[in-house]
């Protein structure tokens, strides 16, 4: 049977898209958990974007063998060897070029004829085929390019040495008929296109990226791109775990196979939402928090009777858990470890040594421990941490009706020094927020802020997520705690954090980017 590559792009366009800038350990994190889901390409930057870029893909290469990690370039030497620099390490590589071919690209963007363009993707695959075997060549907005153009521009790609041959809706603009149509006339017109692997590459603007991608499947394209829970530029990307379960649910329709874990779906999944701050929307297909749920009560009758009535597909098989009660003050490391396996989570011991610390300080304060208590220690934990510049070492506030809230706060900088302050405010949280701002000397503009608690019970934790706005652009935070108001505090550190963390990033950005990213 055909087998369609998975090819993830959480980390380069996903992460591309505002809010969901990741660093180096989250990076690194998120990377290995799509080594255990079975994805059969890691897409981890854009070398040549930023120094941080490139430290990421490279860390990605030296610590998670096994897919292959790819990078992505302009057609230019200088991005093709930021590329293999980043990439020089990983025991499998491949570089990812792209060129623009679209009449629009092409007259205002690039201000390039078509013949130029022809020249400029022959010779930056050739530069590629320098370094490396694996040469994947992308036509960005090739759904809005001439079909005889884009066949030629296909088809001296392969000539020049493309391995894989990525024909992208940069804009959401396809529908299904057409991009299918499009795919069928490049696989009847291009010489020798069946000697390399087609691959997808859909937007979201309509809605359609996923029903795009398969279509495209459907027509011969044998490697899908993707990022979980569909993050990515603008209305995002097709997401990852809605093209595999319907490449699974539907085998009777697709008839090929992935090399996809399933049951790794819904951690992976969690991870994602946590690292980036972005929340999944609760009626999400696949995994958001109401895709299992039976309300109706004809419903609920059917699947008492017979569980296919109304479920097409079972919560286990994307690694759904229903909240549970689990465990509890007197339960071991052992047990712990256990229920976190069968969760998706796989922790080395000085990962559970940590989660286990947690753990035991939550169930001080919490008597019963859901499924969904350990997710988010797991995923809040200092595992995704990576680097801080800022830590909360105190906290104390007051308020009340009648009352001026305040707030004093100690902070610990990643170099050891303490600081502290104290300040008044609306109300206890935005006196945290002004102090930590008058320390740190980041400002932000509050765009959103919620609290949701994570389980049933009034001594639930509490999850606090922010948005703000900052002169370098939009950033979410997100922390947990069973005390809001610290809970609140360290969800806006997470923010001060991903500020401080872009901040040296673009001071130390060696590139301009002269033709704007894809
Ligand atoms: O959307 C796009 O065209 C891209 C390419 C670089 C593949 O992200
Ligand atoms: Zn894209």
């Amino acid at each position: 049977m055909d087998r369609v590559v998975i090819f993830d792009t959480t980390l380069r366009d996903g992460e591309q898209s505002p809010g969901c800038s990741m660093n180096l350990g989250q990076k690194l994190r998120v990377a290995k958990a799509l080594k255990e889901l079975g994805v059969d390409v890691i897409e981890a930057g854009f070398a040549a974007a930023s120094p941080g870029d490139l430290e990421a893909i490279q860390a990605v290469s030296r610590e998670v063998p096994g897919p292959i990690i790819c990078s992505l370039s302009r057609c230019n030497r200088g991005d093709i060897e930021a590329s293999w620099k980043a990439l020089q390490d990983a025991p499998r590589k491949r570089c990812h070029v792209f060129l623009a071919t679209s009449p629009i690209h092409r007259d205002f963007k690039l201000k390039m004829a078509k013949e130029e363009i022809i020249k400029r993707a022959v010779d930056g695959i050739k530069v590629a085929r320098e370094k490396f075997e694996d040469i994947e060549f992308s036509t960005e907005d090739a759904a809005r390019t001439e079909l005889e153009f884009l066949a030629e521009v296909v088809e001296r790609a392969i000539e020049a040495g493309a391995t894989t041959l990525n024909i992208p809706d940069t804009v959401g603009y396809a529908l299904p008929q057409t991009y299918a149509d499009a795919l069928s006339y490049l696989r009847k017109h291009v010489r020798g296109i069946d000697k390399v692997v087609i691959s997808v590459h859909c937007h979201n603007d309509l809605g359609l990226a996923v029903a795009n991608s398969l279509a495209g499947v459907m027509v011969g394209a044998r490697q899908v791109e993707c990022t979980i829970n569909g993050i990515g530029e603008r209305a995002g990307n097709a997401s990852l775990e809605e093209i595999v379960m319907a490449l699974k649910t539907r085998q009777d329709v697709f008839k090929v196979q992935h090399g996809i874990r399933t049951e790794q779906l819904f951690p992976v999944s969690r991870l994602v939402s946590q690292v980036t701050g972005s929340y999944v929307q609760r009626n999400k297909a696949i995994v958001g928090q109401n895709a299992f749920a039976h309300e109706a009560g004809i419903h609920q009758h059917g699947m008492l009777t017979h569980r296919e009535t109304y479920e097409i597909m079972r919560p286990e098989e994307v690694g759904f858990s229903r909240s549970q009660l689990v465990l509890g003050k007197h339960s071991g490391r052992h047990a712990l470890k256990e229920r976190l396996t069968a969760l998706g989570y796989k922790l080395d011991d000085a990962q559970l040594d940590k989660v286990f610390a947690d753990f035991k300080l939550l169930a001080d304060k919490k008597k019963e421990i859901y499924d969904a208590d350990l997710e988010a220690l797991v995923i809040h934990g200092q595992l995704l941490k990576g680097q801080q510049m800022w830590d909360l070492a105190a906290l104390s506030t007051t308020s009340g009706t009648g009352t001026l809230p305040a707030a004093s706060i100690a902070l610990l900088k990643s170099d050891g020094a303490r600081f502290q302050a104290a300040s008044a405010g609306d109300g206890p949280v935005d006196a945290v927020f002004k102090a930590i701002e008058s320390i740190t000397g980041v400002a932000v503009k509050l765009r959103d802020y919620r609290i949701a608690a994570v389980t049933t019970g009034e001594d639930a934790q509490g999850e606090v997520s922010l948005e703000v706005e900052h002169d370098t652009g939009i950033y979410r935070g997100r922390a947990l705690s069973t005390d809001i108001i610290e809970g609140s505090a360290r969800a806006f550190l997470d923010v001060v954090n991903r500020i401080v963390l872009k901040r040296g990033e673009s001071t130390r950005s060696a590139q301009v980017m002269e033709e704007g990213t894809p």
